[in-house]
């Protein structure tokens, strides 16, 4: 699925990169995952059939395991009012609690890698400034860091300092979302770790629900971590990415300036796309995508 015929029988409320937004009443919103996929911040024109599912089973894996607040009410299509077509959304939809979004990414890192090396490797940054020095690519960090970065309405998200940070969400916010945010991390880390894959890092969003933080959006997936197979980790080497990396590769290779519009993918770097989501999906759960 690449896009949604807006007519489920309920308001349309915003399209994200990836997911379809409807309002089901005043408290709660139908999340759609749909196949579309971006790379370097540009959504391509081929979906990757089943990704939608992925995410939404991943999440939903996700929210069951960790032990905090989120907002996912039901994943059942049947438990949605005014919803026209069950089996248009079933498996890629979460009914959820509307939250007041914190408009900030809660990103965690248990190694040195991507926006955060190039600042390590350029001589320092937001995302660097407590860790020590002589770290190479890829290299494990001693405890895991918290690196907020801005909620960009376009365009690629900023990393914060501490002190951005803190200005930007309060002092009480901030060491809330940042104490939560490593906890989830390591309980995350080490389950993965447990099946062999390294969460080397991932974004958290959280909103508030009747007066509470509870976690939101999507959870521990490919698309909003850095998930590598343990046994290809090589500290001072780039690392292949788990799911999009046949088509990071493919991309490199063509003459394509990362601005719109993209090539079209090749059928096999589909293919091989969506074996990658699945794999990950099922290394993690311990089970095949129903
Ligand atoms: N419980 C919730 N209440 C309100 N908004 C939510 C909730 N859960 C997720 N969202 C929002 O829904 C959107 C999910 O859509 P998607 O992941 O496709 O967006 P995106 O491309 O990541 O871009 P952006 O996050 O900047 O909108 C996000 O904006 C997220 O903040
Ligand atoms: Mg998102």
């Amino acid at each position: 699925m690449h896009t949604l015929e807006h007519g489920l029988g309920l308001d349309h409320v915003a399209s994200g990169k990836v997911r379809e937004i409807y309002a089901v009443d005043d408290e709660r919103l139908l999340i759609v995952a749909t196949d579309r996929i971006s790379a370097f911040d540009v959504v391509l024109d081929q979906p990757i059939p089943d990704k939608g599912r992925v995410l939404t089973g991943l999440s939903r894996y996700w929210f069951d395991l960790l032990d905090t607040p989120h907002h996912l009410i039901s994943t059942d299509p049947e438990s949605v009012p005014g919803l026209d077509d069950p089996d248009a959304v079933r498996g890629r939809m979460m009914l959820v609690h509307k939250a007041a979004v914190i408009p900030m990414e809660s990103v965690v890192r248990g190694y040195l890698y991507g926006s955060s090396w190039k600042e390590y490797a350029a001589g320092g940054g937001p995302t660097t400034e407590h860790l020590p020095s002589g770290l190479a690519q890829a290299s494990r960090l001693e405890e895991p860091i918290f690196t907020p970065a801005t909620k960009a309405e376009s365009g690629h998200d900023e990393n914060l300092t501490e002190t951005q940070a803190r200005r930007y969400v309060g002092d009480d916010v901030y060491e809330e979302l940042r104490k939560r945010s490593i906890d989830l991390y390591l309980h995350g880390a080490g389950h993965a770790a447990a099946k062999g894959i390294i969460l080397a890092d991932t974004k958290f969003e959280f909103g508030v629900v009747d007066g509470e933080i509870v976690l939101i959006d999507e959870v521990l997936t490919p698309d909003s971590s850095r998930y590598w197979p343990a046994d290809a980790w090589t500290p001072g080497a780039t690392m292949p990415s788990f799911d999009k990396q046949p088509i990071r590769d493919w991309l490199d290779a063509q003459d394509w300036d990362k601005a719109p519009p993209p090539p079209t993918l090749p059928n096999e770097v589909v293919a091989d796309t969506r074996a990658r989501y699945l794999e990950a999906f099922e290394l993690l759960t311990g089970e095949p995508l129903a």
